[in-house]
């Protein structure tokens, strides 16, 4: 069995381990395109994983059919530049163009079927909305462009729904927290129970692991794969049967 995948602004490859090692938990191979403008980024991916298909582009001047002239993806996985989403900028101005390449997740949604999506962004990413004109965040419209993000990807067909989840109660060696949003075309979207939480929630029955014992240090993508790990996981387990 085969999934066919796409991770946009794909970096070192920290997202990518997460939706390999998924894969792997489940005997799922991965056919991946790895895309990202950086020639460091797409040279330390493709350090990382040799057998992906590796394109050094930006992604908004990619033609999706053309990486994929089959149509067809099984799963897409976007962590977009949250430079200037960030709260950690401290209020500094916003370089508006630096946020639109974001859009490009909708544009391969809409070119191509993509059974599944799974975005990765900082909590702030929500609060996505447009500038004035000195750069700074209208506050009566936070988060409004967002919501058309949002809407767009529910005008193409899937249910989305958003989480921020603690990277340390899936095992990483962070607790920096990560908003993911995933898109699905069959069903709602759920999600993975934490694997190493003491924090008992409503929703959660997770057997208490201890926490990872380095969870308090300064994360990278790097250490966060464990997160993506446990959310890929879950959306390919869910979709398994789909894969022929
Ligand atoms: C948050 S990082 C992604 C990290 C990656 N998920 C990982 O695990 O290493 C965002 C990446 O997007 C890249 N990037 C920014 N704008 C881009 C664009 N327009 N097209 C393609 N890549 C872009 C940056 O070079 C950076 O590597």
């Amino acid at each position: 069995m085969k999934v066919l995948c796409a991770d946009l602004f794909c970096g070192a490859g920290g997202t990518s381990n997460g939706l390999v090692e998924a894969a792997s938990e489940l005997g799922i191979e991965v056919d991946l395109v790895a895309i990202n403008h950086w020639p460091t980024a797409i040279a330390t991916h493709t350090a990382n994983h040799p057998w992906a298909r590796h394109i050094c582009a930006r992604v908004e001047e990619i033609r999706p059919c053309e990486v994929v002239p089959r149509g067809r993806l099984h799963l897409l996985v976007a962590s977009p530049e949250c430079t200037f989403h960030s709260i950690a900028r401290g209020g500094r101005p916003i370089e508006d163009q630096k946020r639109v390449p974001a859009w490009g997740v909708i544009q391969w949604a809409q070119e191509l079927y993509i059974d599944n999506i799974i975005i990765e962004n900082v909590p702030e990413f929500i609060r996505w909305g447009p500038l004035g004109a000195n750069g700074k965040p209208l506050k009566s419209k936070v988060g409004e462009t967002y919501q058309a993000f949002v809407q767009a990807l529910r005008s193409l067909g899937y249910r989305v729904e958003e989480r921020v989840l603690c990277c340390a109660d899936y095992g990483d060696a962070t607790t920096r927290k990560r908003l993911f949003i995933v898109a699905t075309r069959k069903g709602a979207p759920t999600w993975p129970l934490p694997s190493h939480s003491r924090q008992k929630t409503a929703s959660s029955q997770a057997s208490m692991f201890p926490k990872n014992p380095e969870a308090d240090c300064d994360g990278h993508e790097e250490n966060q794969w464990f997160g993506h790990r446990a959310v890929s996981r879950h959306v390919l387990w869910h979709e398994q049967d789909a894969f022929d």
